[in-house]
C-alpha cells in the first residue's frame, strides 16, 4: 500500500491508480472512503474482496460535480431542492438510474436506483476531479467492524489489501452520511451527519425513519454493524468494575463523547473513542445519550454496535 499525502501531486497519482482499477482509501467530511472508479466492474469487485461485503449490500457513488450526477439519475424537483441545500456535504440520495449509462453492476448490487453523494472534502473532491470518474466508496473498514476517521484507522484495517491510502487528519463529521430515499415519501434509511429536522425544513414536509422492520431500508443495514471485539452495553448509568465507562455530558468516565454534552461533538469522536476502547480489552459500557438530532444517529451506531454478533 502507497501512503499518500494530500498534495496536488500524490492526489493525481492516487487518481491514477484508480483509473487503473486499483483501491485507494480517502478522507471525506464524515469517514474515510475506500474508492474504486465506479464505471469498472472488476474494480468495484475488488472492493467487496478487500472489505469481505456482502455481495448484496451496494455502494454509494460519489461525485465532484451535481452536474455530472445528473447524467445519471432523474433528478426531481425535491431531489434538486436537497442537493442545493446539502450539497457538497453528508446527504446520500437514492434515486432512479437513467438507462443506459456506465456504471458497474456491482456498485447498485443489481437495485434499479443509486445512491449519489457529493463529499464535503477538499481532497475528496480534488480526488474526484483528477479521477474523472465518479468513485465507488463505502467506508474503509473490514465489514461489520468500527468505521475508520482517520489513516491510521484504515491502515490497522485495510492496509494489506487496498493499493494506496490518502492521510487528511481526522474527519470533521465523524459518523456516514444520512441516507434518503424520495419516492414513495422521503424517508431515511440510515441516520447520518444531516438531521431528519434539516431535511424536513427544505422540503417543507414530514421525513420518515425507516425502521428495522421496514423493507424499505438501505439493504447493508445489518444489525450487527460497526462492532468492536468487546461486548457494548448501553444506557447505563453505573458501570461495573470490569467495564471501561464511554461517557457523555459532565461525569466520571475513561473516556467522554464530548464532556458539554454537544451532539455533533459525539459525533466526531465516537468511532476513534470506540477503536481506543476496543483496544484496551475489556467489556464497554455508554452512557445514555440524548437521540435527539445527530444523536439519532449516535444512537443507531451504537444499537448496531452491541448487537448480537452474526
Ligand atoms: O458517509 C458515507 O456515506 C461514507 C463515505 C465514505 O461517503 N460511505 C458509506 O458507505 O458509509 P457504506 O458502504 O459503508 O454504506 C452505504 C450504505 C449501505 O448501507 C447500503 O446498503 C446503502 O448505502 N445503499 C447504497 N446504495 C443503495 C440503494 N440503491 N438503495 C438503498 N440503499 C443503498
Ligand atoms: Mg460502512
Amino acid at each position: 500500500m502507497i501512503d499518500f499525502t494530500t498534495t496536488d501531486a500524490d492526489v493525481q497519482k492516487a487518481a491514477k491508480i484508480l483509473q487503473n482499477g486499483g483501491l485507494i482509501a480517502f478522507p471525506t467530511e464524515t469517514v474515510y472512503g475506500l474508492g474504486a472508479d465506479a464505471t469498472q466492474e472488476s474494480a468495484v469487485k475488488a472492493i467487496y474482496d478487500a472489505k469481505g461485503r456482502p455481495s448484496f449490500n451496494p455502494l454509494i457513488a460519489h461525485f465532484g460535480d451535481p452536474d455530472v450526477v445528473k447524467t445519471f439519475v432523474e433528478i426531481s424537483d425535491q431531489a434538486q431542492k436537497l442537493m442545493d441545500a446539502f450539497w457538497p456535504g453528508a446527504l446520500t440520495l437514492v434515486l432512479p438510474m437513467k438507462p443506459d449509462i456506465k456504471i458497474a453492476q456491482s456498485v447498485t448490487a443489481g437495485l434499479p436506483t443509486l445512491a449519489v453523494r457529493m463529499p464535503d472534502n477538499p481532497v475528496a473532491l480534488s480526488l474526484l476531479r483528477f479521477a474523472a470518474t465518479p468513485i465507488a466508496a463505502p467506508s474503509a473498514n473490514p465489514s461489520g467492524q468500527i468505521s475508520p476517521t482517520t489513516a491510521d484507522h484504515v491502515r490497522a484495517g485495510l492496509s494489506e489489501k487496498i493499493d494506496g491510502l490518502i492521510d487528511g487528519g481526522p474527519c470533521a463529521i465523524g459518523l456516514e452520511s444520512t441516507i434518503l430515499v424520495l419516492e414513495p415519501k422521503p424517508t431515511i434509511l440510515r441516520p447520518g451527519g444531516v438531521t431528519r429536522q434539516q431535511i424536513s425544513d427544505i422540503l417543507r414536509r414530514p421525513v420518515a425513519f425507516a425502521d428495522d422492520a421496514t423493507p424499505l431500508q438501505a439493504p447493508g443495514q445489518m444489525i450487527s454493524h460497526y462492532a468492536p471485539k468487546a461486548s457494548v452495553r448501553l444506557g447505563v448509568t453505573k458501570p461495573k468494575p470490569d467495564e471501561v465507562y464511554l461517557g457523555f455530558g459532565p461525569m466520571e468516565c475513561d473516556v467522554n463523547l464530548s464532556p458539554n454534552g454537544v451532539l455533533t461533538e459525539a459525533a466526531e469522536t465516537l468511532f476513534a473513542a470506540l477503536h481506543h476502547l476496543d483496544g484496551l480489552g475489556k467489556p464497554i459500557a455508554v452512557a445514555p445519550i440524548p437521540n435527539t438530532g445527530v444523536g439519532r444517529a449516535i444512537n443507531d451506531r451504537l444499537k448496531r454496535a452491541a448487537a448480537p454478533r452474526n
